[in-house]
């Protein structure tokens, strides 16, 4: 089934301007990178520098990149529960991952978690200088303690890098304490445009450093300096422009089916919808929806809640990573019994932007059965 849509303004915004591209002369590196440059820098209180990308992985090697040859910091802290092409990304940034940081309720770093694992990692030796800590903001939520977090890493003089692949349309706190947040555009993502990535940041240096990193050979360089095309084509920044222009309307229409869920079940738990918020089983709180997409709808199946656990793969989509990044190296064992308790304990409940009112309806019928 077919299940990616954009609202037909995006497709009219796209198809009254296709071909004006196509016939401008200039199929790449022009005008619709620069209006796209502009549109998101928009979106951002701050002086910002934006950057696109092939991709989010692309956009987070670039990053990790500069911060290994710039700066001199090649030690990367993951979080546990995230894509497991980090890793990969790791490498092409010229990094090595000098540990995991454990994570919890919301499925990601708590303030603690990462306070343990920088500190263990300075007292087995590594260096705060050479440190550079890569969160992910998942399921469309950002991660609840990030300005501690940010807080802390600035005083212990680490670097956060923001990996933003679900996060676009969330409203944007001040990023200026990160070095950068990078986001997709992948066709899954909370804003589609088939493929694409985009790096925000405030830093000037690292902006300067995109704009020559993402094309080999053009711009007068070291000869030594190492140069990637990870650009996106006019084509695709159009298409880019388009689907963020339908940001609002397709996070509202996430958000509308949340909280049809959200209601049904609060209705069928006899939970007033403000204690639901508070019970932490459901990983939504519509008073504070300007801090959500609507990008996953998340249920704990732990506890109370259990039998969700039976609820049919046709009425789910699919978890916040139901896996951990490194098999090997997170385990209970080794301290990371709150991730695996938090990803083998949450389901996820389908809210494509217009997602067939019958569809969702199937849906809640099917959880309130369970409850
Ligand atoms: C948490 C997270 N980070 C990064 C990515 C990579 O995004 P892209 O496909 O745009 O490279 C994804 C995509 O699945 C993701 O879920």
């Amino acid at each position: 089934m077919s299940l990616v849509h954009l609202p037909p303004s995006c497709v009219d915004f796209f198809m009254s301007r296709v071909e004006g591209v196509l016939t401008s002369g200039s199929l790449a590196e022009s005008t619709q990178i620069e209006l796209l440059k502009i549109e998101v820098g928009s979106y951002f209180d701050d002086k910002t520098y934006v950057m696109p990308t092939s991709s989010n992985g692309t956009g987070l090697m670039a990053v990790l990149r500069y911060c290994s040859s710039e700066l001199a910091r090649s030690d990367v802290l993951l979080q546990a529960n995230t894509m497991s092409g980090l890793i990969s990304i790791c490498a092409h940034g010229n990094t090595s991952i000098a540990g995991y940081i454990d994570c919890d309720y919301a499925l990601m770093p708590t303030l603690k978690s990462v306070q343990r694992a920088v500190i263990d990692h300075i007292n087995n030796g590594g260096i705060p200088d050479r440190l550079v800590v890569v969160l992910s903001h998942l399921g469309g939520l950002l991660n609840p303690d990030l300005e501690d977090i940010q807080l802390f890493l600035e005083n212990q003089g680490v670097v956060l890098v923001e990996d933003c692949a679900h996060s676009w349309g969330i409203e944007v706190p001040a990023i200026s304490k990160s070095l950068a947040s990078v986001y997709s555009l992948y066709s899954t993502k909370a804003v589609p445009a088939g493929e694409g990535g985009l790096v925000v940041t405030t830093n000037r240096d690292l902006g300067d450093w995109l704009n020559r990193y993402v094309i080999y050979d053009r711009v007068e360089r070291e000869p030594d300096f190492e140069g990637m095309n990870i650009r996106i084509s006019e084509v695709q920044a159009l298409l880019a422009r388009a689907a963020i222009q339908g940001t609002s309307e397709i996070t509202e229409g996430r958000r509308i089916i949340c909280d049809r869920y959200f209601e049904a079940i609060s209705n069928k738990l006899g939970i007033k919808q403000s204690e639901l918020t508070k019970s932490q089983l459901v990983l939504y709180d519509p008073d504070n929806s300007y801090n959500y997409n609507g990008y996953k709808f998340t249920l704990y199946t732990a506890a109370q809640l259990s039998s969700l656990s039976k609820l049919d793969k046709q009425y789910r989509s699919s978890c916040i990573y139901d896996y951990v990044i490194d098999q090997k190296n997170i385990t209970a064992e080794k301290g990371f019994l709150n991730t695996l308790t938090q990803i083998e304990s949450h389901i996820c409940l389908p809210t494509w932007y217009n997602y067939p009112e019958e569809k969702v309806q199937a849906v809640i019928d099917a959880v309130v059965a369970l409850l």
